[in-house]
């Protein structure tokens, strides 16, 4: 099992097995992370970062490149439903938070039948 740290305000340890995406990993897990396209890169929604344990993914493919830039090499930019998990080591992310868009949509809503 690979072990994945999801860094945040709340920090939360999922394992995961070899062979798996991180989008994958966190879905089953339960941890919210954006996608539109349900992992086939074309949203670019997934987009997190990797603060450790890089050596323990797939590499970066031209798809990742083309959504992210060239930068993200360096600053460990990836696309969760790309990255793989290739053993069992530990591998750090920092994952975006999710907007709650039924939550936004409701909001506006009471506030536009307040002012009627
Ligand atoms: S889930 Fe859409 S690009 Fe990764």
């Amino acid at each position: 099992m690979a072990t994945i740290t999801v860094a945040g305000p709340v920090e939360r340890t999922i394992e995961a097995q070899p062979g798996i995406s991180l989008l994958r990993a966190l879905q089953d897990a339960g941890s919210p992370i954006a996608t539109s396209c349900g992992g086939v890169a074309t949203c670019a929604l997934c987009r997190v970062t990797v603060t450790h344990g890089r050596e323990h993914l797939t590499p970066l493919v031209d798809t990742e490149i083309n959504h992210l830039g060239t930068i993200a090499k360096i600053v460990g930019l990836r696309l969760a439903c790309q990255a793989k998990l290739t053993g069992t080591g530990d591998v750090r992310v920092e994952v975006p938070e999710v907007e709650d868009v039924a939550a936004r949509k409701a909001a506006k809503a009471a506030r536009l039948r307040q002012r009627r």
